[in-house]
């Protein structure tokens, strides 16, 4: 029997523990904490309910699927697992002390994986006394239904427990692209534009939330705009991921957070969550419409177009992951409509190029730079793809 034990049981651990258990693994969840197991074990019977209610799983693969689920108050009682996932708190110490305290508990030939989105893969394993078996293995909440996965492998993981997680991952379902263990991976470091960009340009007063969210789904054909995205993520958590990308880029003015997303976090206003972000949602508020002019509405989607770009093809330049992986990972993980690279050799790296010089030139400011490999590939006359 394959087994799996997960540490964490709030809302990604509980979502892991059912995807794994769905495909045939027995899984054991534990948390320091009973009420999180309480609450994790009703969480999963109620989605489980749902979906058979709805008809996307037979009574009876409900039936196994709690069946492979076991909550456990021992971190001990891993110890059969030929895989961990840790999905605790985002705090490097208190990953370290879990990764410290696994040493003792776990046979030789099991992977340690930690969930992080933030944290460095190398440094959590570095508190392993086998951090060759250490690796990140990043999920998208909800788990059970986003498709993709980051496998960051720590500059420590060898090549054996890569290319295992990996399979282990895939046979869950699961789209795996590969990225380097440097902040935010690849989905959370190239979106960062798209809220950063957005704010930038609220900042400044060039247009109002309606109408940027208007200018990125009429002519992007994104789902959701920025800002009806940061308040469905939540003010506070997208600005956390925004403030620790910053400060893990060693403060690079790329990735500088703004003041605007900073007070509303502050002043609890979280978004739907809260009942109120960027907009209100009373369902007796007033609608703002967007203003519909080509002229702004162009000039707003591209100035937030090029900079995402900019960011996928840095990504490239940096070797953080393939190209292929780079745009698979931003269609799968957060549902672009196309992948960024895709969309650099479509409207052409001549005129990405061109406009990034020329908000560089209109700011003086490193946050504008130009990716090299983008004037390379221009000087070689050459696409992505
Ligand atoms: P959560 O707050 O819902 O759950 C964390 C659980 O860990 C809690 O039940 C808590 O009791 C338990 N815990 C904390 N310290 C522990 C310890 N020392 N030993 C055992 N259990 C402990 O957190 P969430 O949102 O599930 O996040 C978990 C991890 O997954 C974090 O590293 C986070 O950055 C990452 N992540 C979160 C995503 C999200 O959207 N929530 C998406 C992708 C990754």
């Amino acid at each position: 029997m394959k087994r799996v034990g997960i540490i964490g049981a709030g809302t990604m651990g509980t979502g892991i523990a059912q995807v794994a258990a769905t495909y045939g693994y027995r899984v054991k969840l534990y948390d320091a904490k009973a009420s999180a197991l309480e609450h994790a074990k009703d969480s999963l019977r109620s989605i489980l309910a749902r979906l058979m209610e709805k008809g996307k799983i037979t009574p009876s693969a409900r039936l196994d699927i709690l069946t492979n689920i076991s909550f456990v108050t021992r971190l001990g009682d891993l110890e059969d697992s030929e895989l961990i996932i840790e999905a605790i708190v985002e705090d490097l110490n208190v990953k370290k002390g879990i990764f410290t305290e696994l040493d003792n508990c776990v046979s030789n030939n099991c992977i340690v994986a930690s969930n992080t989105s933030s944290l460095s893969i190398s440094s959590i394993a570095s508190a392993f006394k086998r951090p060759d078996r250490c690796i990140g293995i990043h999920f998208f909440n909800p788990a059970p239904l986003m498709r993709l996965v980051e496998i960051i492998p720590a500059v420590q993981t060898s090549i054996e427990v890569i290319s295992k997680a990996e399979k282990i991952i895939q046979s869950w379902g699961k789209t795996v692209v590969r990225a380097k263990d440097t902040p935010g991976f690849i989905v959370n470091r190239v979106a960062r534009p798209f809220y950063g960009e957005a704010l930038r340009i609220y900042d400044e007063g060039i247009a109002d939330v309606p109408t940027i969210d208007y200018s990125l789904k009429k002519l992007g054909g994104f789902k959701m705009g920025p800002f009806e995205l940061m308040d469905f993520i939540g003010n506070d958590v997208n600005y956390a991921v925004t403030e620790s990308v910053f400060n893990a880029f060693f403060c690079d003015p790329r990735y500088k957070p703004s003041f605007t997303q900073k007070r509303l976090a502050e002043a609890g206003f979280l978004g739907r969550k809260s009942g109120k972000g960027y907009y209100n949602y009373d369902e007796n508020a007033p609608v703002k419409e967007p203003i519909k002019d080509k002229k702004l509405n162009d000039q707003i989607f591209n100035r937030i177009l090029v900079m995402l770009i900019n960011e996928a093809a840095d990504a490239v330049f940096w070797n953080i992951a393939s190209s292929s992986d780079i745009d698979l990972a931003m269609i799968k993980g957060v549902n672009y409509p196309k992948g960024l690279l895709q969309w650099a050799d479509e409207v052409g790296i001549n005129w990405v190029v061109e406009e990034m010089d020329k908000l560089f030139d209109r700011y003086r400011e490193e946050r504008y730079r130009c990716s090299p490999i983008l004037r390379d590939m221009l000087k070689d006359n050459k696409t992505f793809f």
